[in-house]
């Protein structure tokens, strides 16, 4: 299996980046229960068959779609190792905590944050930003928010447009509901506007209502925009709001000399959530959040049970345990294989990673200019580059995504830009060269009809 996977990575160019299932197959995986056991080898050749050329494709050069990171082979072995571990890292005494938090400490260095910053992986940013919010919500109630919710505390939030829906979708989760955010207007650079947000904050306390939490966007899913994190970090200050920001995949940029300064202002965040499974190339699942206030992010979390009683010394030492500082008891060995990819590659070679996917970007954009059929549609800041074909309908265009989606050749995804559909690259994949970039293009112009 090992040879076979290592192999695969090391032939992704000759595959398509992305296959539907048959329908047959599809449907066999609605079988029942099995009974008795298959022999592992025959079913390794049931994976070889029946999953392997199915998956999503984002480890192939050509996939383009959402935001989804390339993986890397370190990563791969060291899920191996974590799994014949089996650790579980929800708590007590053993080297995976401390895998953990040197994993959190490097992220914290990482963006400037200071050294007793706290955290803990998650799944990926959708949990991340969720705990957070929670974290925002403790300062603002304090323990009775815990235990009573928010009764008729009239909490308020604030985002961009831009915002990614986990954060209208972490405000309903934690009770305080999705209509409580106020998605306040972008500028032209795709930037929530400041003076909008300031008058939106008066307006609310006006009302008697009660802010409590401005989330700055750094690498916003549609385009790649920074809102200005240092004057959100300001009015946040002034207005004695939570500050968090959402870096799902513009953290990495800290990483790169060139690009570092998008995120200026973030090391003043009271949290950030951000993925180590996107730029970082961790392999799924790796989010990170982290908090600036360790007594926060533990009062946020903490429980006390007999049965998860801490100890003094023995297996049950070795306090604060990751359950106490976000929501989940069992939890599997995540940390080593960021741990592992971050050592083996090192951080100047992943800065290199985020400015080659910029280059790219601006590559890719460039073209788009130079053609006469095809329109950039927002400004290129970072990875993203969303465009559109001069004169065709929304129609055309999802079906233009679709056919070469659906052809193995090529996988965009697409978004809606001033109500228009646009086609949209995210360069995150190490492996993508300027060559894909230019086949794509090529392809295109190809499909596209001359006017
Ligand atoms: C800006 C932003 N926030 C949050 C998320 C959600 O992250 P995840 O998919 O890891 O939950 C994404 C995902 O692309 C994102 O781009």
């Amino acid at each position: 299996m090992m040879d076979d996977m290592i192999d695969h990575l090391a032939g992704l160019r000759d595959l398509p980046v992305w296959q539907p299932m048959p329908p047959a197959l599809r449907k066999s995986f609605a079988a029942g229960l099995p009974q008795t056991g298959t022999d592992p080898a025959a079913l390794y050749g049931e994976f070889q068959t029946r999953i392997q050329p199915y998956v999503t494709g984002n480890t192939h050069p050509r996939f383009f779609g959402w935001v989804h990171g390339g993986g890397n082979a370190v990563s791969m072995l060291a899920e191996l190792l974590a799994g014949a571990m089996n650790a579980n890292c929800g708590g007590r005494d053993h080297v995976g905590i401390a895998v953990e938090r040197q994993v959190i400490a490097w992220a914290a260095a990482m963006l400037g944050m200071p050294a007793q910053t706290s955290g803990v992986l998650l799944t990926g940013s959708s949990m991340a930003n969720f705990c957070a919010l929670l974290c925002a919500r403790y300062q603002a109630l304090g323990p009775a928010g815990r235990a009573q919710g928010i009764g008729d505390a009239k909490l308020i939030a604030y985002a961009s447009a831009g915002a990614h829906r986990c954060v209208t979708g972490a405000m309903d989760m934690a009770g305080i509901g999705a209509d409580s955010l106020r998605k306040i207007p972008l500028d032209g650079n795709f930037q929530m506007d400041i003076a909008a947000l300031r008058d939106a904050i008066a307006a609310d306390r006006a009302a008697g209502l009660a802010p409590f939490l401005i989330v700055g966007t750094a690498g916003s899913v549609d385009v790649g925009a920074f809102d200005d994190l240092t004057a959100l970090a300001d009015l946040a200050a002034a207005e004695r709001l939570w500050f968090h920001a959402d870096a799902a995949f513009g953290a990495l940029a800290a990483l790169s000399p060139t690009h570092a300064t998008l995120l200026r202002g973030i090391e003043r965040a009271d949290s950030v959530a951000f993925d180590f499974h996107k730029w970082a190339q961790v392999t799924y699942d790796a989010g990170c959040l982290l908090v600036r206030d360790p007594l926060i992010q533990r009062a946020t979390f903490a429980q006390s049970t007999s049965y998860l009683a801490a100890a003094p010394r023995g297996l049950a030492g070795g306090e604060p345990w990751p359950c106490d500082l976000g929501p989940d008891l069992s939890r599997g060995f995540r940390a080593l294989k960021i741990w592992m990819t971050l050592s083996a590659h090192g951080a100047a070679k992943l800065g290199a990673v985020v400015d080659h996917g910029c280059a790219l970007a601006q590559h890719l954009a460039a073209r788009i200019i130079a053609s006469n059929r095809l329109e950039l549609l927002a400004p290129v800041a970072l990875n993203i580059v969303c465009f559109g074909i001069s004169g065709q309908h929304d129609e055309a265009v999802a079906n233009l995504v679709a056919d070469l989606q659906e052809e193995g050749l090529f996988a965009p995804s697409t978004t809606t830009i001033n109500g228009r559909l646009a086609i949209r690259v995210a360069i995150v994949n190490h492996r993508t060269e300027q060559t894909d970039i230019d086949a794509f293009v090529d392809e295109i112009l190809r499909r596209t009809p001359k006017s």
